[in-house]
Order: structure tokens, then sequence, then C-alpha cells
């Protein structure tokens, strides 16, 4: 269709692609137009073993669908090697997907340090060294497009997965920081948090579910926000069985307190109705404005004394 988004002469860089979530962008890439790296370790979703032929075989389907494509088995932990992937074999990188990830849920309790260290080395230190190859290239030419992956798990927590909801919500903290540096070299960088079916979920969901969450449909949400038409850095999208929607932070208006002796734990007790008031909020890209606010207090009158803490109309923290 003459509608349809192209990517023709770019390179895109997927990791993790031999499987998943990671296949079916390389195969939407590949058909699009664009070169392909299809980087995968080829190992288990809990990080065991290693191999060629799951990458292979993505690269295989793109080339005989008429697509450009090449493997790296290089695990993500060595983000150079995938970077000079695409450069050797296409001379350039315009996106990143740094989609490859595994699994070590225990719970806390049980978690050994291997499970923690290699959640962390898979997600946190994969995604920094393939962005940190890619990021001379993308500001020489001033254009790229990263994508990270997050999850639920991370922004909400999730039962017997404080590693990797650790690691997912690491990503978006390094993310947003990219999307800000990256801004005036048309550098973007957004985190989606996926839903969908693969070996990853299999364990974990039942099949009439997984039925529902094709991963095929993450994809046009990864195609938008990787596309050069895009103007979109620095958020985070849920997607899933055909829903997506964007997350922002939110800021209570809060209270305010004068900055003198009166400013006692009774006195914010006596305003914790405002300060977990979210019927006026704002919706921040960056800190409060202290200092502005302090100004505000200083012309406050002195916090009421108030020796007991008054939860009077039972505010429930949460
Ligand atoms: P998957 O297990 O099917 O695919 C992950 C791929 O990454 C595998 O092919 C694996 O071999 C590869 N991989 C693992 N470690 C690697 C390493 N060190 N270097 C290179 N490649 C490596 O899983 P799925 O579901 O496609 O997951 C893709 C991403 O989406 C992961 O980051 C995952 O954490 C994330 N995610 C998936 C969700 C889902 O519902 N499927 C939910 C939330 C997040």
């Amino acid at each position: 269709a003459p509608s349809e988004l192209r990517y023709d002469g770019q390179t895109v860089v997927v990791t993790g692609a031999g499987g998943g979530l990671g296949r079916e962008y390389a195969i939407f890439f590949g058909s699009r137009g664009a070169n392909v790296v299809v980087n995968d370790l080829g190992s288990s979703f809990k990080g065991e073993g290693a191999g060629s032929a799951a990458a292979d075989k993505v690269v295989n389907e793109i080339r005989s669908a008429g697509g450009k494509a090449v493997a790296n088995y290089d695990s993500v932990e060595n983000g150079e090697a995938i970077i000079k992937t695409a450069i050797d074999n296409f001379g350039r990188v315009d996106v990143l997907i740094n989609n490859a990830g595994i699994l070590r849920d225990v719970s806390f309790k049980n978690m050994k340090q291997a499970d923690w260290d290699l959640i962390y080395k898979v997600h946190v230190k994969g995604a920094y060294k393939c962005a940190r190859a890619a990021w001379p290239y993308f500001r020489k030419q001033k254009y790229g497009r990263l994508i990270s992956t997050a999850s639920a798990a991370g922004l909400f927590g999730s039962f017997g997965q404080t590693n990797y909801s650790a690691a997912k919500l690491a990503l978006v903290g390094f993310t947003e920081t990219l999307a800000k540096e990256g801004l005036k070299y048309n550098i973007l960088c957004n985190v989606i948090a996926p839903i969908a079916a693969s070996r990853m979920t299999e364990t974990v969901m039942p099949p009439d579910v997984l039925e529902k969450l094709k991963p095929e449909w993450i994809v046009p949400l990864v195609a938008v926000l990787t596309h050069k038409s895009s103007t979109e850095t620095g958020s985070i999208y849920e997607a899933g069985g055909g829903h997506m929607a964007k997350l922002r932070w939110e800021r209570s208006k809060g209270a305010l307190f004068k900055p003198d002796d009166s400013f006692t734990p009774g006195a914010i007790a006596a305003k914790w109705k405002d300060v977990v008031d979210f019927s006026n909020p704002d919706h921040p890209d960056g800190p409060a404005d202290a200092l502005g606010l302090l100004e505000a207090a200083a012309n406050l009158s002195p916090s009421p004394k108030t020796e007991q803490p008054s939860f009077k109309d039972k505010v429930v923290l949460v």
C-alpha cells in the first residue's frame, strides 16, 4: 500500500530477535525495506545455553521473503559486537530495539545472588552496552530511534520478580535520560511495556488467554515510534492484546508548610489529605520546583501545633 510506513535504507538492530516479540519486529522491518540485524544468543528463557539456530532461522525467513538481514549471536552484554555487525554489513545503524530478555522468577526470600546478577546483566547492562555502541553513530548522523523494553512487572511490581522488576524499571530511568540527551540530535527514545504470548509467558498464562495476546500485535506501536515521522520521545507505552496506552507520572498538588520549627511530623499529618489528594494533579517530566515552592511556603503562617499525628479521616497510606 502506498501509505504504509517504510524504512528503506535504514538499518534496524533488534536484540533477542530469534523468537517471541523480537522475531516479529525483525520480520516486520525486513518486510518494510530495512536492513535488519537479527541478534540472538540462542539461550533458554532462563538464560541457559547458547546457539546460532534461532537467529539464523529468522534471517532465513526475512531473506526468503525478499528482505535484507544478517545474524549476530553475541550476548547483548557485548553490545559493541552487535552494532559492529550492523556497521560491517550495512554501513550504518538507525534504529535499536533493546528487546532481549530472560526471566529468573523466584520469591525474594529464596533468590540467589546469581538470579539477581544475571537478570541485571541481560536487561540493564545489555541494553546499556547496545545503546552505548549505537549512540556515537546516532549523534553523528543526527538521527536515531531507540526502544527499551520494560514490563508491567517493573512499573507496578509483580510477585516473585524483584530482580526482573528492578531491571525493567531501571530501563525506564535510563531511557528517560537518553531521551533528554538525544533530543537535539533527533534521537528519540521510548519505553514499551508489552504483554504477549511467547515462551516467556506460556508457562504463566493459560492457553485461551495466550491466544488473545498475539506477539505481532505489539509491532504497530514499535513501528510508529521508530519511524522517521515520529516526534514522540521519553514516553512509556503499554501494549497487549489489541490495547495500547500511554503512561505518565502524576503528582498530587501536595501541601505547603512554613519552613520553620512549626514544620513537624504532626504538621504533615494534619495536611496528609492534601499530600495524597490527586484531584488536582500535574503530569511532570521533571522534579517539583522545590526552591520556588519553598519561597511560596515562606509566606504561609506557621503550621498549627499538633502534637499527635491525626489521621482523623482514616486516610489510607498507599
Ligand atoms: P522470548 O524468550 O520469546 O524472547 C527473548 C529472546 O531474547 C530469546 O530469543 C532469547 O534467546 C534472547 N536472549 C536472551 N538473552 C539474551 C542475551 N543475553 N543476548 C541476546 N539475546 C538474548 O521472550 P519475549 O516474550 O519475546 O520477550 C521479549 C522482551 O519483552 C523481553 O525483554 C521481555 O522481558 C519483555 N517482556 C515480555 C512480556 C511478554 O508478555 N511476553 C511482558 C513484559 C516484558
